[in-house]
């Protein structure tokens, strides 16, 4: 009888040593200058299957022309997947979850807000959401904070949230403008 049997890993199993080796061993970036509008399209369709049946109203606001960013498009998918899973988790009985792109010509950076009305945060815990394991859901890892947060500042940008108990959470993402291409302010359009 063999000593050592390798069995494969259940799907939560994988994903968990997935999230435990993409944050202790951040992959390499391969930043392309990326229209974020598309990619929150992309994202949007993956992440629909799950909006589904819940009571969540998506919509997107991307001003146009929106400058590009220069990002790595997997690891950035990466990010927004888990900032949207965590806004649909936090609304287990329904409402809406929002993602609004902007140009900050100011500050050479590109805006993404995700908002949603759940649940919010509580106050005593707001300090620990990007520690690494820190979860308060039964069946989390705790890393989607913190991978999501690791990623942006090697893309030289922030992250920061803003949350109410009982109101809803915003989430704020800054990213540098990609070189040579700055929007001006300009009109809002809506999509999908
Ligand atoms: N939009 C949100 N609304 C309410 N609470 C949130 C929101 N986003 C994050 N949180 C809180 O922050 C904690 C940490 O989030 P994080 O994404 O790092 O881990 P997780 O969602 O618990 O697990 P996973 O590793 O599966 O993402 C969550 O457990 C939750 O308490
Ligand atoms: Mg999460």
């Amino acid at each position: 009888m063999a000593l050592f049997q390798s069995t494969p890993l259940c799907g939560a199993k994988q994903s968990l040593l997935t999230d435990i080796l993409n944050y202790t061993r951040p992959r390499q970036l391969f930043p392309e200058p990326t229209d974020l509008g598309h990619l929150i399209g992309d994202v949007h369709q993956m992440i629909a299957e799950g909006l589904e049946g819940r009571g969540i109203t998506y919509r997107q606001r991307v001003e146009t022309p929106l400058s590009d960013v220069s990002v790595d498009v997997d690891q950035f998918k990466q990010v927004l997947i888990n900032l949207l899973k965590n806004a649909y988790q936090a609304m287990p009985a329904g409402g809406e979850l929002a993602v609004f792109l902007r140009n900050k010509p100011d500050d050479k950076n590109v805006e993404i807000e995700i908002r949603d009305t759940g649940e919010g945060i509580p106050p005593e815990i707001q300090d620990k959401l990007f520690r690494p394991y820190f979860t308060t859901k039964t069946t989390g890892t705790g890393l989607g904070l913190a991978i999501s947060k690791q990623i942006i500042e090697r893309h030289g940008g922030t992250i920061a949230l803003d949350s109410k108990k009982g109101t809803g959470t915003s989430v704020l993402i800054r990213l540098p403008m990609a070189e040579g291409r700055s929007e001006g302010a300009s009109e809002c359009k809506p999509s999908s």
